[in-house]
């Protein structure tokens, strides 16, 4: 893994393999970047760029010799686009960008940094990753990259630890979801959660299905079923000594979906490994929130499955009770399709997560193909309680990860009532499949609690190829969100 440093000495005359300098396109050329200072090789770094070619245009990259201009030996150029149209987000693509452009060196050093030092110190580990437990990457990611800053005092030593705890949070959901299904069942979830949980200095619990069952957790059982690698849930703690507010933190957990008795078409049904996402990303996030020691009590309530067709599976037709509070009825759902199992595992963790009496919810699911056709791969939709739905968007923009807030129109609820049970699990009517999950899922949510669900069955997986930081398989969207969000609620 990449070890980052800051330095405030000149970014001209330090000694490194490489000197990563970001580029802006412009009418009349590339144009250097104008921060840090050192401006007296920058004639020479821009007459370099455009012999070489480049534009300064968003994802190009281009590796020059040191020459005279700088003293390391390399000089790695990245585009970032129009200078009017910069954001912290192209800075965070430019770094992931030039993270693998340097890959197999030993020390770089970059200016980007110099922009936005939490964007470039993200980029540069993140655009680095690599899972390495089924393949040998090419080139390793660099060993350590140096950071040109303008001042290295505690505002930016702290910066950049949160920086590195945000990626490292990032690095561990991608982690969990690049396991592939065979070596990641529900009970080997939980136990890498433990760990990890633990290690970290968290209170973590998990019951199997013995418990699961003891504790009437229909909807999680039901769908655990048909595989014989039984269910699990877990539940991770993080308590600070004065919690300004408390967070229940929720994500799916299925560690393949197949469909179940509702089997899902061949192609494509690899992706669905997946499909444990939110439960990965909300294990990470109560991580870092320890490790960012943000003053917050959090629990992540964690539903593991795996939907298999089996001769034991759940079926279309089957009613199941939720689990509810000792003494309090369950809700029932009517299970009309095997395949909309992850709001049936969400409804139990849930209902489990209010009864701790949080102050709000985030849950975050791979939960409907809809959300890929509404919003497409890169944009997750969010649905809650109005001012922390709003605020939650807004927060998935500004770090990058991409959001629109969407809306829960009441007649789309109608489409869940059943004839037999309380709901049915998809619904009667015809369209809007993201919206409608969002109802049932409200069904579950207690009263008071402030809720967003982000849906992110689309940008949580890169079935495409490497951009910007965001590498192939597991991205580990919606980390960086939920953690700007519990910043946000921290600050507040
Ligand atoms: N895990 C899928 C949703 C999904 C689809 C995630 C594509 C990532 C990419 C979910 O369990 C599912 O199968 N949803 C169904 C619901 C339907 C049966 C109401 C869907 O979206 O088709
Ligand atoms: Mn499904
Ligand atoms: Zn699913």
């Amino acid at each position: 893994m990449t070890k980052l440093s800051l330095t405030t000495a000149d970014a001209a005359g330090l000694k490194a393999e490489a000197l990563i300098v970001g580029v802006h396109s412009s009418d009349e050329g590339p144009l250097l970047t104008d921060e840090p200072t050192p401006l007296s090789p920058w004639p020479a770094i821009a007459r370099a760029a455009a012999l070489a070619g480049i534009s300064g245009a968003v994802g190009e990259v281009a590796t020059l010799p040191g020459g005279d201009a700088v003293n390391a030996d390399r000089l790695v150029l990245v585009g970032l686009g129009e200078p009017a149209k910069l954001t912290a987000e192209r800075v965070r693509r430019a770094a992931g960008v030039a993270a693998r452009a340097v890959a197999g060196l030993g020390t770089v050093a970059t200016t980007l940094s110099g922009i936005d030092l939490t964007a470039a110190a993200e980029g540069m580990m993140l655009g680095g990753y690599h899972f390495g437990a089924y393949r040998d990457s090419k080139k390793p990611a660099v060993k350590s990259v140096k950071l040109v800053v303008p001042s290295a005092a505690k505002a930016a030593k702290d910066e950049l630890r949160r920086a590195v705890i945000t990626a490292e949070a990032v690095e561990l959901a991608r982690d969990l979801i690049n396991t592939a299904p065979n070596d990641l069942p529900p009970a080997a979830f939980a136990d890498r959660a433990r760990a990890a949980a633990e290690t970290a200095g968290l209170t973590v619990q998990v019951l199997d299905e013995k418990a699961l069952a003891k504790g009437g957790y229909g909807g999680i059982l039901a769908v655990g079923s048909g595989s014989n690698r039984p269910p699990r849930l877990v539940r991770i703690s993080y308590r600070p000594s004065r919690p300004r507010a408390s967070v229940a933190l929720v994500g799916k957990g299925i560690t393949f979906d197949s469909g179940g008795i509702s089997l899902k078409a061949g192609p494509g049904m690899d992706h669905m490994t997946s499909d444990m996402s939110g439960a990965a990303c909300v294990v990470a996030t109560v991580i870092a929130a320890a490790a960012l020691q943000l003053p917050l009590a959090v629990t992540a309530t964690v539903p593991l499955a795996e939907n298999l067709p089996s001769g034991s599976s759940y079926r279309p037709g089957d009613v199941l009770t939720h689990y509810a509070p000792k003494g309090r009825r369950g809700i029932t759902s009517h299970v009309l399709n095997t395949d909309a199992e992850g709001r049936l595992v969400l409804a139990d963790a849930i209902v489990r997560a209010c009864e701790d009496g949080p102050d709000y919810l985030l849950e975050t699911a791979t939960l409907t193909g809809a959300q890929v056709a509404a919003l497409g791969e890169r944009t997750m939709g969010v649905m809650g309680t109005e001012e922390l739905r709003d605020r939650v968007a807004e927060l998935a923009r500004e770090c990058g990860e991409g959001g629109w807030a969407m809306p829960l129109p009441e007649d789309l609820r109608d489409g869940l009532d059943s004839y037999l049970a309380d709901l049915q699990n998809i619904s009667s009517g015809k369209g809007g499949g993201m919206l409608v999950a969002g109802h049932y899922l409200a069904q579950f949510v207690a009263d008071g609690v402030q809720w967003a669900h982000l849906d992110v069955a689309g940008p949580a997986f890169n079935t495409g190829t490497t951009y910007g930081y965001t590498t192939q398989g597991g991205t580990g969207v919606p980390v960086r969100t939920l953690l700007a969000t519990l910043q946000d609620m921290a600050d507040r």
